[in-house]
């Protein structure tokens, strides 16, 4: 069994970026440039985009982060959103979601210039996905898809099943890897899901992202199968000094031992996905600075 790395991998990408950053700077160009905006104080969302300045920093982008209070208004920000769109020295955003209750998340993502969605969660973004033209892909499933041919994993001709139909994760996951090139065949399960368990028994590939907890257990897994959990839950533990411990979707200890291929949480899925977010923002700035 191979413990996927993340980790290194994320590490490894981040290298490249910025050796494509510094080329960009030595020729004179300025450094691409995200921005984050952040409304309200939930803890899991400030420590991600915390995770997602230190990455800018590390490659070499500029990165700024809008804090806006809790009491934001869905006016105030599709404002914020429009002068962003507008903004030349912008070369992608992202609106850390979740948002709070009294905004509309569908109409913010649909405010966002679908050139600067680098999070690829704008309609456009995702109906170009579908019909395999060029987009920005969402930066989780694209970051899978990154450690699968990193490891080089087969796909084409296994079964895949998804646990979890978001739009972030599981259903962009699932319309990729059934595309030319990873040729899976895949099912998506959900909470109407008759007989989940057999289902997920039956897959060479299963990706968790269900944000349930330690949900898929060893007697789902077919022996040699590969396993990829998206889950990251915080619980309340009292071994730890943030007073909460990381949780993934799979049952790890159970699971690990059957397994051809797993990621860990964290470590595995997590720095994949910044990753992801900056390749996007490397390309939208290379589009709008030399304009290809
Ligand atoms: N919340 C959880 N994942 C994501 C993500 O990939 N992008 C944004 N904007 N918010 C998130």
């Amino acid at each position: 069994m191979v413990v996927i790395d993340g980790k290194q991998v994320a590490a490894q990408m981040r290298q490249e970026i910025a050796g494509e950053v510094a080329a960009m700077v030595s020729q004179g160009k300025r450094p691409p440039h995200l921005v984050a905006i952040l409304v309200g104080t939930d803890g899991a969302s400030q420590t991600y985009v915390g995770h997602k300045e230190k990455c800018c920093n590390e490659v070499g982008f500029r990165s700024t982060v809008l804090r806006l209070p809790e009491e934001t208004t869905e006016a105030q920000l599709l404002e914020r959103i429009a002068a962003l769109n507008a903004d030349t020295d912008v070369d992608g955003f992202i609106v850390q979601l979740p948002l709070p209750r009294h905004i509309s998340e569908q109409k913010v993502i649909e405010a966002i210039d679908p050139r600067k969605d680098v999070d690829g969660f704008h309609p456009v973004n995702t109906g170009r996905m579908i019909s395999g033209l060029p987009s920005y892909l969402p930066a989780t499933p694209d970051g899978i898809l990154s450690l699968l041919k990193y490891y080089g994993i087969e796909t084409a001709g296994k079964t895949c099943v998804v646990i979890g139909r978001s739009n972030i994760v599981g259903r962009p996951m699932a319309n990729l890897l059934s595309q030319k090139g990873w040729d899976c065949t895949v099912t998506i399960c959900h909470s109407r899901t008759a007989d989940l368990p057999q289902v997920v028994a039956s897959a060479d590939i299963v990706i968790a992202a269900l944000g349930q907890p330690e949900f898929v257990t060893g007697d789902m897994i077919k022996p040699g199968a590969v396993v990829i959990d998206v889950g990251i839950t915080r619980v309340p533990s009292t071994r730890t000094k943030s007073g909460y411990k990381l949780l993934g979707d799979v049952k790890y200890d159970e699971v690990a031992p059957k397994c051809s291929y797993i990621t860990p949480v964290p470590g595995g899925v997590g720095p994949m996905t910044i990753i992801s977010l900056m390749k996007n923002t490397l390309k939208a700035a290379q589009k709008q600075i030399y304009g290809n």
